[in-house]
């Protein structure tokens, strides 16, 4: 049962959307019937065919809080790819490292004097005080779960329901109606049948969790300290320490993919709200888009880690990667998280996503739309439900494609890009007060078209 009952008006709507949309992108379109030739789906990767409209735009050039498309209408982006532009695009000092990089050489399979400085700014953010990189947060925490499958010598990891981690195999589980673990829909080819790997669990359910540890099977629980894939679903009080406690007592590693919780500081949740895990995952925008992911531990699980590892068959154990760590990765990072993502940054990201919030809350509350808005630090989402989701099975009930892809393309008609899968908007340092008033008129606008 959708929470927008009216189907007819939201298809009538959504049609005329689609109008203006295809008279605004002639340029977009050509290209796209160009790339319809040598490409699946005429884009480069599969997904980035879920837009809203026939086809994507096509982007000429982005700096900042913004981008201009190939028909040269300007917009105010807050998808900022997913997160991995979250430090606005282009910023002149990761682009001035990554610049002098590239001159000095790219990849070396050696370290260079970058290694240690960003090591030790992650160290110090997150208390973590052993790190190690890759080239994405998917690597990131495929590596961290061999990990704790070779040291606890158990097999079996815990997710929440209706989490998302990257492309990890373990991870594309949900429960089914009868609480059974079983495959995600729409899981692609799996290896193995993830009930054999997973044990699924809901979010905010510390019942559950000791259960599936009680097994004695699991080696590692993965988690977002928030859930922010399928909307943002927060943590009830005492849920992420109750975890930390019986991680502890059940000798499971408890890893925190902060990948998109970043979003609440230099240090993610687990500086902000003092969470102890025992190893720490992120990626996507800690280079400024170069990609570059990057995984923490304590001493005590490294030490764990290292006393089963041997030198000589350190590059056969399947954690790697011929391109990880590799010098213009290393220079990003480090000009990235020192120069732009500063604890001052985050301060007036965060600021400017409470006036987000707000506007959109004022609205819901004015139009008496039956949904809710939720913020976690500089990232803030809204959803079709009236409450805020206990848990991801809620959050996933509320979704409504056809009412996102009508806002989210009344956005793009107006000069705002979305994020593509959820009604999530992420602030960077570069956003200003004039590009979330551009959100806000446009909210106000579909609202009146939807509910007055
Ligand atoms: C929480 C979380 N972890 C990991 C990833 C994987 O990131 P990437 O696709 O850059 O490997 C994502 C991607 O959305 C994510 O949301």
């Amino acid at each position: 049962m959708h929470s927008y009952a009216n189907r007819e008006k939201l298809a009538q709507l959504f049609a005329k959307e689609v109008e203006t949309f295809v008279a605004k992108h002639p340029n977009s379109k050509s290209l796209h019937d160009q790339a319809m030739g040598p490409l699946m789906g005429g884009v480069p990767m599969s997904w980035m065919a879920k837009w809203p409209g026939p086809h994507p735009v096509y982007v000429q050039s982005a700096k900042g809080s913004r981008f201009t498309d190939v028909d040269g209408i300007e917009y105010v982006d807050f998808c900022l790819g997913d997160t991995g532009a979250m430090v606005g695009h282009s910023p002149d000092a990761a682009i001035k490292a990554i610049a002098e990089q590239l001159d000095r050489g790219i990849t070396f399979m050696l370290p260079t004097r970058d290694a240690a400085v960003v090591g030790q700014t992650l160290a110090d953010r997150f208390g973590l005080p052993k790190w190690q990189f890759t080239l994405t947060a998917t690597d990131a925490n495929r590596h961290i779960l061999r990990y704790a499958r070779h040291v606890t010598g158990k097999s079996k990891v815990v997710v929440h329901d209706y989490c998302y981690h990257g492309t990890v195999d373990e991870t594309f589980a949900v429960l089914d109606n009868n609480g059974k673990t079983v495959s995600r829909e729409n899981n692609i080819g799996p290896q193995v049948d993830p009930a054999q790997t997973t044990i699924v669990v809901p979010f905010n359910d510390l019942v559950a969790a000791e259960a599936a540890f009680a097994t004695g099977e699991v080696a590692a629980l993965l988690i977002e300290p928030a859930m922010t894939n399928i909307g943002i679903v927060l943590p009830e009080p005492g849920y992420l320490e109750g975890l930390r406690e019986l991680c502890t007592r059940y000798d499971v590693i408890l890893i925190i993919d902060e990948t998109h919780t970043l979003s609440e500081g230099p240090g993610g949740m687990t500086a902000r709200r003092h969470l102890h895990p025992d190893a720490v995952v992120m990626g996507k925008t800690i280079g400024a888009g170069i990609p570059a992911g990057a995984f923490g531990m304590t001493a005590e699980l490294t030490k764990r880690v290292q006393d089963s590892l041997h030198l000589e068959h350190i590059d056969v154990g399947g954690v790697g990667g011929t391109l990880a760590g590799n010098a213009l990765s290393m220079a990003a990072i480090r000009a990235t998280l020192t120069e732009v993502l500063t604890p001052e940054a985050f301060v007036s990201m965060e600021a400017l996503c409470d006036v987000w919030t707000m506007d959109v809350q004022r609205l819901i509350d004015k139009y008496q739309a039956p949904w809710q808005v939720s913020q976690l630090g500089c990232r803030a989402e809204y959803s079709f439900r009236a409450t805020a989701p206990k848990n991801g099975r809620e959050a996933a009930d509320a979704d409504d494609f056809e009412l996102q892809q009508y806002l989210h393309l009344h956005a793009l008609n107006r000069g705002i890009l979305m994020t593509p899968f959820h009604n999530m908007a992420l602030m960077s340092p570069a956003h200003t007060k004039a590009d979330v008033a551009r959100h806000t008129a446009h909210f106000e606008e579909a609202l009146q078209s939807l509910f007055a």
